[in-house]
């Protein structure tokens, strides 16, 4: 069985003072029982300040990084820095990343292997275009995005978790149905299982982003094959967060 995860990505948001304090608002909220994996992406400056604060179960991961180790790359911070500062995750293939910033996915697998090799965890982000919904070639899209993986050994594999994001989707307020969703995420282990083992596939979670909230997150987790969110907007409100990773049970 895949792990349950919801991930927050907080994106270029807070202040650090705001970023503390909804930490320490998810802190005291989530129950020490908790069962899914909760992994919170805050802007990279702050990651040191709460990860040093953060004494709770709460996983701190890193929302962009370059594939190199060290050197003459001014502006950038290497997967193996993140790790060493306490990351246990990172964000590969975010579709802001994929148009703001033009990454390829020639870019984002070097980036996955990086990670890899900084022994960090990934959420691999795949997703269509309104328009490629629109004219039918969204299962063709995703399954393109997915390429990348398939070099990947079974033990690599277990480092990575999909997020499903419709782009039309993210941060509009339009979520996928749980129909539409739950569609795409069976493709998705369809993809798997066909490239790698049914056993495989069934380990590998699975998540959905795009407009998740706490009205919606019930539903669209009760999908067979929806094992977590990726949460943007709703993420950045300690109640709205807390309800959507409660939700999950
Ligand atoms: P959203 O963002 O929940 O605000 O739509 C999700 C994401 O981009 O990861």
């Amino acid at each position: 069985m895949a792990n349950k995860i919801i991930a927050a990505n907080w994106k270029m948001n807070l202040m650090r003072d705001e970023a503390v304090s909804l930490l320490e608002g998810l802190k005291n909220g989530i129950p020490e029982n908790e069962k899914a994996d909760i992994v919170i992406f805050p802007p990279s400056i702050y990651i040191s300040d709460l990860i040093s604060i953060n004494d709770s179960q709460i996983e701190v991961g890193a929302q962009n990084f370059y594939f190199e180790n060290k050197g003459a790359f001014t502006g950038e911070v290497s997967a193996i820095q993140l790790k060493d500062m306490g990351c246990t995750h990172v964000l590969i293939g975010h579709s802001e990343r994929r148009e703001l910033f033009d990454e390829s996915n020639e870019l984002l697998f070097k980036k996955i292997k990086s990670a890899l090799h900084a022994n960090i965890k990934i959420i691999y982000c795949c997703g269509e275009s309104l328009q490629e919904r629109e004219d039918g070639s969204h299962l063709m899209k995703i399954q393109s995005q997915l390429e990348i993986l398939n070099s990947l050994t079974n033990n690599e594999l277990n480092s990575i978790s999909i997020a499903y994001e419709p782009i039309w989707a993210i941060g509009t307020g339009l979520t996928a149905t749980p129909l539409q969703a739950e569609e795409m995420h069976a493709f998705i282990r369809r993809v798997l299982i066909d490239t790698f083992s049914k056993e495989l596939a069934s380990e590998i979670s699975i998540l959905y982003g795009g407009s998740c909230n706490e009205n919606n997150a019930n539903e669209l987790f009760n999908c067979p094959n929806i094992d977590g969110g990726l949460i943007g907007g709703a993420s950045l409100k300690v109640d709205s967060f807390l309800k959507i990773v409660d939700s999950i049970k």
